[in-house]
């Protein structure tokens, strides 16, 4: 890497001691220009000796082919802002912090003071941190976001060679953004370590190529020269495992208190109701068809009928009984649901098909309460489908994992983003008719079988739930 210095005083020429010094192990830097408006400054006078171009003019800088970097060492914004301006877009360019910086990083290499043993550990440590054992991205970043050094880790992933890392943005190389991250879900933590002198923690969010959501926690540590913040390293997790395991844990634990309340009220509303129905009917048989007070009398039945259905699905989600267990081939489960609700597929004019393998191996499940999970889902996706879409209903078995994957996809109009934390709580709907209890319902079943549900979907192209049910063999006799 080819290096020209804007700023020959003593910072130039501790950094030309310093590459003399150092050996690099991928990068070779190598200053090959500088320039300082003084005769006589220190870095100035040490380059000329050692044959380098030298000028006083830093413009003679942007002509030239063999300048990889322009390292602004004068300490003077607008001369960084005007290199910035004329420089060829191939070179890049880096302020005089970032010389602060690689001296304190050089300290860990060439610290004069240290044993050999000292040096050596703290040279493994650097190693460490940087290079073999972690498995979080880890970069050096200077206060202007550009990148100071960066591990292998991070680089095999955006696929790029040290040098080429080295210089750019960090938003640019591991956000491919052309300013920094910001934003509720990207927010960088950098400004906020450069300010309080303190290290910096946020959580980012993004979107996987299925639009699974992933979850990074970002930190940035600051690196200190006399006091001053010179830089941070920066070193980004993905959370995404523990984040999903912490909500699974909340969903349950809101699912369970929230079914304790429900089967309380659920069952005493059961008898109050029980008694307006039978009273209703009553004056019902001694009112006359014709009569105006027949109609109103019908719709105080009908509108108690639709509370006690959903008392009865409240005490279905509230009551965990344990599964029955019976031996059972997932394939003509599934038909079996798609017999069951087609006739409100055609209805809509929605096509529902299935893709199912064959040869699965028999499954021990409660046969009633997984097809009702079924049918939830598939009513729900016939729901959300426009006339002329499609639903497809399909099973498989996975035999890495050894578990059954029963996928419930729709052509429809997907779930917006802030709802999809939603859509298990029970009494979440957005649909007229609907009690919101469905997939509240189907959750708690597929867990008691010990099994997941996972949702995915774009706004306006569909949506996908797929449950993922372990290979539960109980007493089947597989001989
Ligand atoms: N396939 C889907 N596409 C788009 N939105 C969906 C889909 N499945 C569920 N939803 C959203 O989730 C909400 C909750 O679904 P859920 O099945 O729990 O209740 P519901 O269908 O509204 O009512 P119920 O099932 O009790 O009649 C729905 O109202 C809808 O907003
Ligand atoms: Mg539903």
């Amino acid at each position: 890497m080819n290096i020209a210095v804007v700023g020959g005083g003593t910072r130039c020429r501790n950094l030309l001691d310093l590459i003399e010094r150092h050996s690099f192990q991928e990068i070779f830097p190598k200053v090959v220009a500088v320039a300082d408006k003084r005769d006589n400054a220190a870095g100035l006078v040490k380059a000329r000796k050692k044959g380098l171009f030298v000028t006083n003019d830093y413009n003679d800088l942007f002509d030239r082919d063999d300048i990889d970097l322009i390292m602004e060492l004068t300490g003077n914004q607008d001369i960084y802002n005007d290199i910035c301006d004329k420089k060829k877009k191939t070179v890049r360019a880096v302020d005089h912090r970032i010389a602060l910086l690689l001296r304190e990083i050089s300290v860990v290499y060439d610290d004069q003071n240290l044993t050999q043993q000292e040096l050596r550990e703290t040279r493994a440590r650097y190693d460490v941190i940087m290079n073999v054992a972690i498995n979080e991205d880890v970069m050096v970043i200077a206060p202007d976001y550009r990148i100071l050094d960066v591990n292998e880790t991070l680089l095999k992933k955006v696929g790029l060679e040290r040098e080429e890392a080295i210089g750019r943005y960090c938003y640019e190389v591991s956000h491919h953004r052309n300013a920094p991250c910001s934003g509720e879900r990207q927010p960088c933590p950098l400004p906020e370590a450069l300010k309080s002198q303190k290290p910096s923690q946020t959580t980012h969010i993004h979107l996987d190529k299925d639009n699974r959501e992933l979850f990074y926690a970002v930190s940035c540590y600051p690196l200190f020269e006399n006091g001053e913040v010179i830089g941070v390293v920066g070193i980004s997790r993905n959370i995404t495992k523990d984040v999903n395991i912490q909500k699974v844990m909340m969903q349950q634990e809101k699912l369970a208190s929230i079914g304790r309340l429900a089967a309380g009220v659920a069952h005493e509303i059961n008898n109050p109701m029980t008694t307006i129905l039978t009273s209703v009917m009553l004056m019902q048989e001694d009112t006359d068809h014709g009569d105006p007070r027949y109609q109103e009398l019908q719709t105080i039945t009908d509108e108690t009928l639709r509370c006690s259905k959903i008392v009865t699905s409240l005490l279905d989600f509230a009551r965990q009984m344990k599964p029955s267990k019976t031996a059972h081939n997932l394939s003509d489960l599934v038909m079996e649901c798609i017999v069951l609700t087609r006739k409100q597929a055609a209805f809509n004019n929605v096509a529902i098909e299935e893709s199912l393998s064959e040869d699965l191996p028999l499954i021990n499940i409660d046969k009633d309460k997984i097809e009702q999970a079924l049918i939830n889902l598939a009513l729900n996706a016939i729901e959300a489908t426009d006339p002329g879409g499609k639903v497809t209903l399909s099973v498989k078995f996975v035999p890495e994992t050894e578990t059954f994957e029963i996928t419930v996809s729709d052509s429809g109009r997907g779930i917006p983003y802030e709802d999809m934390d939603k859509i298990f709580d029970p009494f979440f709907t957005t649909t007229k008719n609907g009690t919101g209890l469905g997939l509240a319902i189907t959750h708690g079943i597929i867990e008691q079988h010990g099994g997941t549900i996972d949702v995915q979907s774009k706004l306006g192209q569909g949506t996908t739930f797929t449950i993922r049910l372990p290979l539960d063999l109980g007493d089947i006799d597989v001989h």
